[in-house]
């Protein structure tokens, strides 16, 4: 199978498991990126079974609507049934490194908001240490040269995303060299101490729930 249809396969795996999760007051939290725009098209067939969504970024809230599936503002909703996103790496506890389509922040909060976070991705994101993919971070534009400054110190080799603004008005910047991430949590930590950070694309304090794995041998599940 080709990575679009291992992609396929977990979305459709994660349509599956979510129907097993949502009931008519459901909220789904939805990510970002091409693995999400799969579930997005696959869960549009079950729009009448649940309350509607909380969208992770303007483009998947556009595809959302395409589809006519209800689009909700999270401060509007108390709790989210399941999240279910993709991710650019994922380690053996369920860690990843998210971002690399812009939209870390808001994948964080809904993260945050939901009961379970189930990620989805094809066999390549699955690594034994996070790191080798550069972790995203979102910047207050007038801080980034004063954050890349301090990324340095951490050990990181910082690049700005130039071009990039993400939906929340901020910059991106990409910190190369840091493989291997320790998975105690203290990267993510540290890097969120820094003046002007917004947030940062490790989810390592509070890891994926479930992740469906699409391997040329069938989906794996991988439990917290
Ligand atoms: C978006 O900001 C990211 O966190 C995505 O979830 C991640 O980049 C995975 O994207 P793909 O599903 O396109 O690989």
């Amino acid at each position: 199978m080709d990575q679009n249809q291992l992609k396929l396969a977990v979305a459709n795996a994660a349509v599956d498991y979510s129907l097993t999760r949502i009931d008519q007051r459901s909220v789904i939290g939805i990510g970002t990126g091409s693995t999400a725009n799969f579930f997005i098209d696959a869960i549009a067939a079950h729009r009448h079974k649940f309350a509607g969504t909380v969208a992770s970024s303007s483009a998947s809230e556009e595809r959302l609507k395409a589809l006519d599936i209800p689009v909700l503002e999270l401060n509007s909703v108390a709790e989210i049934t399941v999240y279910v996103d993709g991710a650019d790496e994922i380690n053996p506890q369920l860690q990843l490194i998210k971002g690399g389509g812009a939209a870390l922040t808001r994948e964080k909060i809904v993260a945050a908001v939901a009961r379970e976070f189930v990620c989805i991705a094809d066999q390549s994101k699955w690594v034994e240490h996070l790191g080798a993919f550069p972790l995203p971070v979102e910047v207050i534009p007038m801080a980034r040269s004063y954050v890349a400054r301090e990324l340095l110190k951490l050990g990181g080799d910082p690049v700005w995303r130039d071009g990039v603004v993400t939906d929340n008005g901020n910059v991106i910047i990409d910190v190369h060299g840091l493989l291997p991430i320790a998975a105690d949590g203290s990267l993510e930590r540290a890097i969120n101490q820094i003046t002007g950070v917004v947030t940062n694309g490790l989810f390592a304090l509070k890891p994926a729930s479930l992740v469906l794995l699409g391997t040329d041998s069938g989906i794996q599940t991988h439990h917290c």
